[in-house]
């Protein structure tokens, strides 16, 4: 499965969404998760965000993602169109510790 990481948090610029075509994405507040038993592995998400949040779960060190993707994906909303990213996304990208203050 393709796993969203810590990149997108607060960034969310939804483009990932539009080229699923199993439409696997789910909505927090803050961030998209996959959901790992729909993901079919096609990887055409991966490129598509502008804040490289997207990798293959055969990365290492992404089992915490991995978590955090199967986990939230049970209760958060589907999500298939792309919307506004939040004003000061750009602020956001590349930052550290996101994850710790801004998950949701
Ligand atoms: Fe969807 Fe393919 Fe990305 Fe999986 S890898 S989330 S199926 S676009
Ligand atoms: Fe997040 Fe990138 Fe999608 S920032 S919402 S994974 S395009």
């Amino acid at each position: 499965t393709y796993v969203v990481t810590e990149a997108c948090i607060k960034c969310k610029y939804t483009d990932c969404v539009e080229v699923c075509p199993v439409d696997c994405f789910y909505e927090g507040e803050n961030m998209l998760v996959i959901h790992p038993d729909e993901c079919i592995d096609c990887g055409v998400c991966e490129p598509e965000c502008p804040a490289d949040a997207i990798k293959p779960d055969t990365e290492p060190g992404l089992e915490k993602w991995l978590e955090v993707n199967t986990e939230y994906a049970k209760s958060w909303p589907n999500i298939t169109q792309k919307k506004d990213s939040p004003e000061d996304a750009k602020e956001w990208e590349g930052k550290e510790g996101k994850f710790e203050k801004y998950f949701s």
